[in-house]
């Protein structure tokens, strides 16, 4: 039996269609890899978890597996591969496993590449261990953190975990007892203003002050997010107030309430077309996109359809695989838009 391993990891290829939906051309880099900090000091914010990882660096024997826990666009895989870098020097690459679950289908699959990677035993000086990255483990059935449990546990003298999540406490107890848990929290204001201000200057792209706390209003202290509509909003020209409007709609949370009720009017192809304007030209993501939807949803007329609710967990569950957004969220909408038709038809009955 092969148990089903979901990360939402960001591959290759998504991070390709986000280039794309930003409209930034492809021989153009996202600022989001060309300025991900390399050592723990070019961090920004998370000091206390960046102060805890500098002592490990120097005494690197001691380290135990880690679990770093928090909002998405904190720098979770950022800092991991900061901390491999920094205890394995130049060679950290061969020791580095950096698995993308979303590729790895089932449990069996990372088992036997964590085998190969750790039967390397080949020990250099100042090697201490292999580093398994194991990205976004909540998003892993039980079942499959059981398993790898058993797996940590059986390489355990040659290789040590790095887990990242975005809930501690989606991670089964018995892998919570055997990391050392690091939360990560939401950039402060300061931190990303000062962040995209030093990208400005190294893109020769002009900003006013305005528009740079307009995208961390948008983004509450998610870099990656504030660093894409940065980008986003550079292609329109200067950053200013009205260009990162332009790109990241007022509020997002209020666009998407609106996509919602045109579907649940029934005005499918206008709620498709908002959709994917969010998504191509603000740069929203899929995922918050359909995080807002099930907001919206609570607070809608629709708050206790049973179908509603089960079409966004289904939504949500499919973009978490890597399904086509466009595909997925357009059958969504269209879900939402017969449920609305449904009702209609249902209230006029009764009134006849
Ligand atoms: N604390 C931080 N300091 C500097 N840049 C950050 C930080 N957190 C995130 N970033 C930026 O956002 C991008 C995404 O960060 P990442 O580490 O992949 O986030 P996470 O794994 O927590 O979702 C990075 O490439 C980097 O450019
Ligand atoms: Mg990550």
């Amino acid at each position: 039996m092969t148990i089903p391993v979901l990360s939402s990891r960001k591959s290759e290829r998504s991070v390709q269609r986000e280039a794309s939906r930003l409209n930034v051309n492809s021989d153009q880099q996202m600022w989001v890899e060309k300025y991900r900090p390399q050592k723990l000091s070019e961090v920004f914010d998370q000091e206390q978890v960046v102060s805890r990882l500098q002592a490990i660096v120097k005494r690197p024997n001691e380290m135990p597996h880690l679990l770093f826990a928090g909002p998405p666009g904190t720098g979770k895989t950022t800092i991991a591969l900061c901390l491999a870098r920094e205890i394995m020097g130049e060679s950290w690459r061969d020791y580095t496993l950096e698995l993308n679950a979303s590729n790895e289908r089932g449990i069996d699959t990372v088992r036997e590449r964590i085998k190969n990677f750790a039967s390397y035993a080949d020990r250099r000086e100042g090697i201490p261990f292999r580093i398994v990255l194991l990205d976004e483990s909540d998003a892993m059935t039980s079942d499959a953190q059981q398993a790898l449990r058993r797996i940590m546990e059986e390489s355990s003298r040659t290789t040590r975990f790095i887990l990242t999540a975005n809930y501690s406490s989606n991670i089964i107890e018995p892998i919570q007892s055997r990391c050392a848990i690091f939360r990560f929290s939401r950039l402060a204001e300061s931190d990303v203003v000062q962040y995209l201000e030093q990208i400005c200057k190294k893109e020769g792209v002009k900003f006013d002050d305005q528009g740079l706390e307009k995208i961390y209003e948008a983004t509450e202290g998610d870099m990656r997010h504030a660093l894409n509509m940065l980008q986003a909003a550079s292609t329109l020209g200067d950053i200013s107030s009205e260009s990162v409007t332009k790109v990241a709609g007022l509020s997002g949370r209020s666009k998407v309430a609106e996509v919602l009720d045109m579907a649940f009017e029934g005005d499918f192809a206008e709620a498709r077309n908002k959709m994917i304007e969010l998504l191509q030209v603000s740069g929203m993501s899929e995922h918050d996109f359909i995080k807002f939807a099930n907001e919206a949803l609570t607070r809608s007329d629709y708050s206790s359809s049973i179908e509603a609710i089960q079409a966004t967990a289904e939504a949500d569950y499919r973009l978490l695989q890597g399904s086509n957004p466009d595909i997925q969220l357009s059958a969504y909408l269209a879900t939402l838009a017969k449920i609305g038709k449904e009702s209609q038809a249902s209230k006029m009955k009764k009134k006849e």
